[in-house]
Order: structure tokens, then sequence, then C-alpha cells
């Protein structure tokens, strides 16, 4: 991206902003999960209609990995990052896939970013495709965002290059589109698209019960969700938005909401995703290429100083943007939310320490081998 290109795009991004829009008074209600004793009961027969789609072809999965892992401070690209001894998060997600779908596969699309690209398909193509059919996995490369300053001027990387970072996870299907998999969606037939991130260790991919869930419901998404551990946990929380099944995310929803509870204690507001969704194609195809709202994010972002020095900020230093995949529900006319057992599904590596790391992860998986 030029400077030239990058300030008209500074001015397109800035204008979609939500900050810049008028100021709407969402109204914002709890929506219904489906809870695990209910999933159970039906178990059975989701996963043998999520098996006959998978067997006829239907399922495809699409794999988040365009993101720049900044918290977890590691230079290359996440899924590459040693979360065992010997095995690496891909290889981990490989493996989960595996246990839901045996030695069957099913075209498995990677989006990378201008970051990462190159970086992750020769880890791939290093490690053997994971035992994969290398010509069932479809790498294509998200859209990149120009970053500002606070007072909203354009931000360099070097000289003659502007500062950009990968704009959300919410264009997948858009940069999937550009790159022609289009075609492939429809040559092969492909009625679902698991869309999941690359963080979650214990993600259960192309998960047979989930996919029979959603179809057997007759409904056109889903998420799996998990009980919030607490009010403050960093997870987006499935709601109702102005009527609308929606997704807020936890930047966004407010301390009084996240601590409302309904009159057995429980919070009101207390499914938080786990970036695993099930998205009707049919209804992605009819709705590409229709605008998502941008959301500006304050970021840390490495620039050059007016002295030409390069800085690598400790604190936040301006504003990137995002498209965020949870404003993708705003197309589709239902949505199915499912718990699922927190300790078996989710294990999302964010940072080195603490909570959401490495270290909780890696317990989470001795756990499971236990
Ligand atoms: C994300 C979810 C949040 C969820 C939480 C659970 C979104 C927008 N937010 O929050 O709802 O509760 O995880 O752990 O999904 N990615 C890209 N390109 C990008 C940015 C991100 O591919 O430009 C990918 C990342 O590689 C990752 C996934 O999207 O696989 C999640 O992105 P991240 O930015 O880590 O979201 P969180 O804020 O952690």
């Amino acid at each position: 991206m030029t400077t030239q290109e990058a300030q008209a795009e500074l001015k397109e991004y800035l204008s979609l902003s939500q900050e810049n829009k008028e100021e709407t008074e969402d109204e914002i209600r709890p929506i219904k999960t489906l809870r695990i004793p209910e999933y159970n009961k039906n178990i059975d027969t989701y996963k043998k209609a999520g098996m006959e789609a998978i067997e006829k072809g239907e399922l495809a999965l699409l794999l988040l990995a365009g993101g720049m892992g900044t918290r977890l401070g590691f230079d290359g690209p996440k899924g590459t990052y040693p979360i065992e001894e010997n095995k690496s998060i891909f290889e981990c997600l490989f493996d989960n896939l595996r246990a839901d779908i045996g030695e069957r596969q099913i075209p498995f699309f990677v989006m990378t970013s201008d970051k990462n690209d190159q970086a992750t398909r020769s880890f791939f193509k290093e490690k053997n495709y994971f035992g994969y059919d290398p010509g069932l996995i479809y790498f294509f490369r998200q859209d990149m965002a120009p970053a500002c300053d606070f007072d909203e001027r354009l931000l360099l990387e070097s000289k003659d290059t502007p500062a950009t970072s990968p704009n959300g996870n919410g264009g997948f299907f858009t940069s999937l589109l550009k790159a022609g998999y289009g075609d492939v969606l429809k040559e092969k037939g492909i009625r679902w698209l698991n869309v999941f991130g690359v963080d979650n260790v214990l993600a259960k991919i192309a998960d047979p019960a989930f996919l029979g869930a959603v179809i057997t419901e007759h409904k056109s998404a889903a998420v799996k969700a998990v009980l919030k551990k607490d009010p403050s946990e960093n997870v987006g929380v499935v709601c109702e938005k102005n009527g609308h099944p929606s997704i807020i995310e936890y930047f966004e929803l407010g301390e009084e909401l996240a601590a409302q509870r309904d009159e057995n204690g429980e919070l009101l507001y207390c499914a938080g995703v786990t970036v695993n969704y099930l998205f009707d194609t049919s209804i992605l195809l009819d709705t590409a290429g229709r605008k998502m709202p941008v959301h500006k994010v304050r970021k840390k972002v490495p620039h050059i100083d007016a002295a030409g020095n390069f800085v690598k900020p400790e604190e936040p230093n301006g504003y990137k943007f995002e498209i965020l995949i949870t404003d993708i529900l705003e197309f589709f006319p239902d949505f199915l939310p499912v718990e699922v057992i927190r300790e078996e599904e989710f294990a999302p590596v964010k940072n080195l320490h603490g909570a959401d790391s490495v270290d909780t992860a890696r317990k989470l998986l001795e756990a499971r081998r236990a």
C-alpha cells in the first residue's frame, strides 16, 4: 500500500468507524442459549444429522490466522507457537479435527495476512501439511488497514511505507471471495463454513453434533459459547440487539450490563463466545459485499517519529481499524448459540502468562490427556 493509497483508505475507515457514527441507543437484551442438558438430550440426533452432511461434503473449515498475536509477544504466526513440546498450535488443531472426524478430509481454508502469509505457508509445507491433503488446503490473505495516531494522522512504518495491520477477522468472506474461492464453495456444494480462531487449542472443529444441531434446529448460523467465569472475562457475549440476534464484544459491553444477573444469580449475559462459528454459505454469498461496521481500536502502533526514528511504543499511541466477525450476524435471520463444556473446548492462548495464556492452555491440554 502506498502512502497515498493509505491516506485514502484511512479517510474511508474513519468515516465508517463506529465512533464517527451518530450515537444510537442500542436496545440490548439477553438471548436464549441452547444449554448443555438440552443439547445432550438430542445429541445422537444431532450427531447423525451432522455426520450425514459431512459425508455429503457440505462442510468446510475456515481458520482465522491473520491476527498479529501481539499480546503473546511471539514473532512468528501464532499457529506456529510450540504450545507443547514439539507441537505447534496448528498441529493441535489438526489433532482436534481428527478426534472429531477421523481420517476424513474436508476443504480447509486458511486466512493469513501480509504479515504472516509466507511464514504460515512455509510452516505447513515444512510440517508436511500435518498429514492433510495439500490439495484441500486453500490459503488466502485478508486485507490490511492503515493505522493513525490519536489525532487521526497516518502513521508510517518507514519513510515511504504506511503502518498497516490486518483489518480484523470480520472480512474473512470478502477476502475468501477476492481470492477466487467462491467457485470452490459452489463447485463442491459447500453449505456450511465452520469458521474458527487460531488460538483456542481445545477447539472442537468439524464437530458433527454442533453441525447437526444447526441443521436440525433450522438455523442459519451458530456459535459455541462457554459460561463466563466472571463479569470481566474478555469474551464477547451473545445477546439480542435491537431485536436481532447479536454478539457484543467485551470491550463494548460496559461494566453495568456485564454485571447484571437474573433472579437465580446467573449473569444475564453469560454466554461467552469461543471463536467457533457455523455459517450457512448461501447467506454469506447473498450478503457478500455489504458494508460492515468498522471498529476504531486503541493499540500500540510501531512507527517512525518526526525525526525519522523507529519507535515501538509501550502504551497505545494510536488507532487500528477492525471489522469483527461478531458483526456478521447482522446478515443472518437467526442464530443458535450452543453452550459447551469450558474445560473440554476452551483454552484460548492470548498471553504468555496469566489469564488466557500459554500456561493456562498447557494445563487444560494436560488435563484432557489425563
Ligand atoms: C476473540 C473474539 C471474542 C471471543 C474471544 C474468545 C472476535 C472479534 N473476538 O477476542 O468474541 O470471545 O476471542 O477468546 O472474534 N484474527 C484474524 N485477523 C485479524 C484479527 C484477528 O484472523 O485481523 C483472528 C486471530 O488470529 C484469532 C481470532 O481472529 O484467531 C480472534 O481474534 P483476536 O483479535 O485475538 O480476538 P480477541 O480480542 O481475543
